[in-house]
């Protein structure tokens, strides 16, 4: 089984960016740690980042055929994209939305998510451990 790793704007700069919010580990460590725990649980995963909305959705579209399940960490189109919603309610999988930050720790903008609203599972403030944990839950989901 595949699962989908999403990530949206801004979070190629991840380890660079705000690290005393997103600390220092990079988007390439992520998706090893992610490769590493799939292999062990028997799941492929494919991590994807874009800057561009059409892009993620684009993405979501190809995950209808490609993958069972998406992790999605939609960054700043959390707070802001119905397109983002409509796409990942095409998907018939488990969605699981990670946020590495506590939202809800942090401006009033980022406590409203579109993508709960879809998301079977959420997990905000864990650092990037987060998409490893969301990663275990898939395989238990897709069990
Ligand atoms: C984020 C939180 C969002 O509010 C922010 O826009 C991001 C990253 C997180 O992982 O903590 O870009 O999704």
């Amino acid at each position: 089984k595949t699962v989908y790793i999403l990530n949206g704007p801004n979070l190629n700069l991840l380890g660079k960016r705000q690290p005393e919010i997103y600390g220092h580990d990079t988007l390439a460590d992520v998706e090893a740690v992610c490769a590493e725990l799939g292999e062990k649980i028997g799941l492929k995963t494919r991590l994807l980042q874009s800057n561009w909305e059409g892009q993620i959705i684009d993405w979501i579209h190809e995950a209808r055929d490609a993958a069972q399940g998406i992790i999605i960490n939609p960054a700043a189109l959390t707070h802001t994209s119905v397109a983002v919603l409509d796409a990942l309610n095409t998907f018939d999988g488990p969605v699981l939305e990670v946020h590495i930050s506590n939202v809800h720790q942090r401006e009033s903008f980022r406590h409203h998510s579109y993508v709960s609203q879809r998301a079977d599972g959420v997990i905000a403030g864990f650092g990037v451990e987060g998409y490893a944990l969301a990663l275990r839950r898939m395989g238990r989901l897709l069990a």
